[in-house]
């Protein structure tokens, strides 16, 4: 098989490696990649704008040119942005199969208003919230409901869309800075507003099946199914202890070992049965990842967001879980036979702290050579996933703020965290940082 990946980050990097090390999979084209998958084994880096047969096009225009040029047999979708501008239908009316949802599921992720309607209108369990598309009435009422209080811009924001208002001046600001300022653009002109949950928060990474099974696309067999994976955890904050601002994650964890299994019985029952029916009442084409964001409360697990989508960092602490063909199971989910799907996962546990380039998530430079003592990382049975580096002059160079995910395994969780340090060791550049303490007690934020 041929297979392509849209992404350029350390997720894209991960899903390749899992493709490539399936049997059945001759090569993985990356669209448009980065300095890992460029070295990764029966990888290709293909960025469109190099491309002579994709002249004049731009954006998913351009990706899908490739895939078709290419004649790949299918293609997995890694971020968010190119599924809701309709990555999912230009592929499936070219004949190209996709992992990754149609924009109309796509919608769970791209509007904050759309996913809290659905959620409410399925009764997945979640915070109370409210739309505003009027400023004057957000104000309102903040003052009316007090501190703290959770604003959320309704469109993608790239992570700086959700403010956490501990004050209720916070929160007047952060409606002031989206609504009226338009910091986020067309993102910030409606906003959700929500009750604040405190817990302590987990990632359910899924595989969906959902999708019309007959000639006519009217009706939704007895195979659709959202298959959860092994749990994960993020930890966001860039400083040891949870302390620092947020970023776009600084290291994660599979799986975690304080969740219990009424926990996710009650996930189960009141987010992902709910979820499933909804996909199919709302008469979804929806083949893809999902990732459920989810706040363990003193009331049980909520759901904070979808993401329609594998999570970053996730992905990479998740993946080499796998104890099963990775290219298997996305055709099972193009083909709607992930129901029957022998999923099976390593026994053991995943450490996969991030690596950042210093001044992160504020200004930093790049450019930076990255040097990776191959040696004694292979020996810590690490896999180092690139997310922000790129090759230059034939070497490895640091391009953006995460640059690696050091992702080990281990029979305990302490074993995996000791080669991931392990490794970290191994890797520098100038001005590198990363996070001591991932997966230790303290490290995850509760709220
Ligand atoms: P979201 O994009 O909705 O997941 O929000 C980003 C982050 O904001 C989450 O990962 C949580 O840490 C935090 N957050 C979102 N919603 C809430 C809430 N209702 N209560 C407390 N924290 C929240
Ligand atoms: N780690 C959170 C996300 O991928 O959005």
């Amino acid at each position: 098989m041929k297979i392509a990946v849209i992404g350029s980050g350390g997720r894209e990097h991960a899903i390749s490696w899992a493709l490539a090390k399936s049997d059945k999979v001759e090569q993985v084209i990356c669209i448009p990649g980065n300095g890992g998958t460029a070295k990764e084994a029966k990888c290709t880096n293909i960025n469109p704008s190099d491309c002579d047969y994709a002249e004049g096009l731009t954006g998913i225009d351009a990706m899908v040119q490739v895939c078709a040029y290419e004649k790949v047999d299918f293609v997995v979708v890694g971020p968010e942005d190119p599924l809701a501008l309709g990555i999912s239908e230009q592929l499936w009316n070219c004949g190209i199969p996709v992992v990754g949802p149609k924009a109309k599921g796509a919608e769970l992720e791209a509007s904050k208003d759309v996913a809290k309607t659905f959620m409410q209108k399925y009764g997945v369990a979640c915070a109370e919230s409210k739309t505003f598309t009027n400023a004057k009435e957000a104000h309102d009422y903040v003052a009316q409901k007090g501190a703290p209080i959770v604003i959320k811009a309704d469109g993608l924001a790239a992570g700086k869309g959700v403010v956490v208002a501990l004050t209720e001046q916070d929160a007047q600001d952060a409606i002031t800075s989206f609504m009226e300022d338009g910091k986020l653009g067309e993102a910030g002109k409606s906003l959700v507003i929500e009750e604040y949950l405190s817990g302590v928060e987990i990632s359910i990474l899924a595989a969906v099946s959902v999708a019309p099974n007959d000639k006519c696309g009217q009706s939704y067999g007895d195979n659709v199914t959202i298959v959860p994976f092994v749990t994960a955890r993020d930890h966001k904050r860039l400083l040891d202890g949870a302390k620092g601002p947020n970023t776009g994650g600084m290291g994660a964890i599979a799986p975690v070992q304080d969740v219990t299994s009424e926990q996710l019985d009650l996930f189960n029952k009141n987010i992902l049965q709910p979820t499933l029916k909804g996909m199919i009442e709302e008469k979804m084409d929806y083949r893809g990842f999902i990732f459920f964001g989810i706040m363990l409360t003193k009331d049980g697990p909520k759901l904070l967001e979808y993401n329609v989508r594998l999570g970053d960092p996730e992905t990479q602490a998740v993946l080499p879980l796998m104890d099963f063909d990775f290219a298997d199971m996305c055709k099972a989910i193009i083909n709607g036979t992930l129901k029957d799907f022998d999923f099976k996962w390593k026994d053991g546990f995943s450490c996969a702290p991030v690596a950042v380039s210093g001044g992160y998530p504020e200004e930093y430079k790049k450019g930076y050579e990255i040097s990776i003592n191959s040696e004694t990382v292979e020996k810590t049975g690490t896999k180092i996933f690139i997310a922000g580096g790129k090759i230059e002059n034939d070497k490895l160079v640091t391009s953006g703020g995460r640059v690696l995910a050091a992702s080990s395994f281990g029979k305990t969780f302490d074993e995996a965290w000791q080669n991931s340090y392990k490794a970290l060791e191994a890797v520098s550049f100038t001005d590198m940082f990363y996070r001591k303490d991932i997966g230790l007690p303290g490290a995850a934020e509760s709220l």
